[in-house]
Order: C-alpha cells, then sequence, then structure tokens
C-alpha cells in the first residue's frame, strides 16, 4: 500500500508542478512567438505600433506592465463592445473576481490572495484612468499576477480589450449597471 501510494504521488507531482501558471503550458515552445526576437543575442519583444490591432488568431504578447500602460485603447466603448466584454468577463473573470467585480467570485474566496477589486470601492487605489490607464488593465489581463493566471492565450487582444470595456463603462461607471450585473 505504502508503495502503491508512492507511486501514485510520483506520478501526480510532477503534473501538479508543470501545470503552474495555468493555460500558459501549450504556448510555451520552442517555437518563435509572434513579437518575439528570434535573435537569441537579442532577446525581448517589439511593441506594438500605438492604435493597432493584431490579425485575429495571433497570440498577442505585451512586453512588461510599463508598456502595457502606455497602449491606447484602440477599442471604441461602445455598445457592442461592452456587450461582448461583458460575455467574455462572464467566462473568464467571473470565477475570482465575482460578477459584481468586487472580488467575490467562488474561486476566489479559496486564493490565499484575493482577487482585487475592479470596482470603484478596491481600497487600495482608486481606478482613476490618469493614474490607471485601460493599459494597464489590459496589460494584467495579459500577463497575470503572483497569482492572477495570464490570460494572454485565452483571450484576443482584440477581446481582452472588449473586457477593459466592460470593467470601464459598467462596473467602475454606473451605480444603476453595476447593481444590475450584481443581480443578474
Ligand atoms: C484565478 C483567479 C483569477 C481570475 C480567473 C482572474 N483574476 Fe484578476 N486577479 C486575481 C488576483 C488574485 C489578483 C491580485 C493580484 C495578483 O494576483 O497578482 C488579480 C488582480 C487583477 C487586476 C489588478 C487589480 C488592481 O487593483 O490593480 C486586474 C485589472 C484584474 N485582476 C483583471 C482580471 C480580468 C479582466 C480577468 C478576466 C479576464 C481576471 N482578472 C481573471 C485573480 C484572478
Amino acid at each position: 500500500m505504502k508503495k502503491l501510494s508512492l507511486a501514485i504521488a510520483l506520478l501526480i507531482a510532477p503534473s501538479l508542478a508543470q501545470a503552474w501558471p495555468w493555460s500558459q503550458d501549450m504556448a510555451n515552445q520552442v517555437s518563435v512567438k509572434p513579437q518575439e526576437s528570434p535573435d537569441s543575442a537579442h532577446p525581448g519583444m517589439t511593441p506594438f505600433p500605438k492604435r493597432s490591432l493584431p490579425v485575429a488568431g495571433t497570440t498577442v504578447i505585451v512586453k512588461d506592465a510599463d508598456a502595457a500602460r502606455k497602449m491606447i485603447n484602440p477599442m471604441l466603448a461602445d455598445e457592442a463592445s461592452v456587450a461582448r466584454g461583458k460575455r467574455l468577463y462572464g467566462i473568464y473573470c467571473t470565477p475570482c473576481h465575482g460578477k459584481s467585480g468586487t472580488g467575490d467570485g467562488l474561486v476566489g474566496e479559496k486564493l490565499v490572495m484575493k482577487p482585487w477589486n475592479l470596482t470603484n470601492s478596491n481600497e487600495m487605489h482608486n481606478w482613476n484612468p490618469a493614474e490607471y490607464p485601460d493599459g494597464y488593465i489590459f496589460g494584467y489581463v495579459s500577463l497575470g499576477g503572483a497569482v492572477m493566471p495570464s490570460y494572454a492565450n485565452d483571450l484576443t487582444a482584440t477581446e481582452r480589450w472588449h473586457v477593459v470595456n466592460y470593467i470601464r463603462k459598467v462596473l467602475q461607471n454606473n451605480p444603476a449597471q453595476q447593481a444590475a450585473a450584481q443581480a443578474n
């Protein structure tokens, strides 16, 4: 019995270790990724031209949080964009950040570090776009955080901007809409 449990433990352990960070494993191959320098002597990423959108279907890599911060949101936050953002937020973000955006999702409750508050009731910082521009949120979704996984492989760049628009227009802006988002 001891031997069997040891064997099982050995079988499970490596897969657990390699599963972190989530949803990046399949992308981590030897192939040169979009925007990645093929020259190992000069590694690094090429930044996007301002107001550009990559072709659908490509994995968009952002160099770092500073580069993301400076990116200008190319998607107009119109009704269609906010509606798409709402749908994607519901699929990818609610498990942790909750429908309300305050961080009360069912998965989030189990995390040691609680998901941060995406609404205006955030106690750590305000969501003033001058200090926390759209690119900051886009960067967080693209790069992930200490606990939060990166969504660069799951969401196209366009989809990530839709999510940003939803967060801005609904979760952070309008109290009536915020209440509606919490209710449904
Ligand atoms: C597995 C749980 C989880 C999921 C799913 C998740 N997050 Fe997070 N998020 C976190 C945690 C935990 C933090 C706290 C910071 C960290 O992990 O480094 C965070 C932080 C953030 C921050 C920074 C907030 C601040 O106050 O500066 C943003 C923005 C964010 N998440 C957006 C999103 C969006 C948008 C999605 C969906 C595409 C998403 N997150 C999905 C767990 C999650």
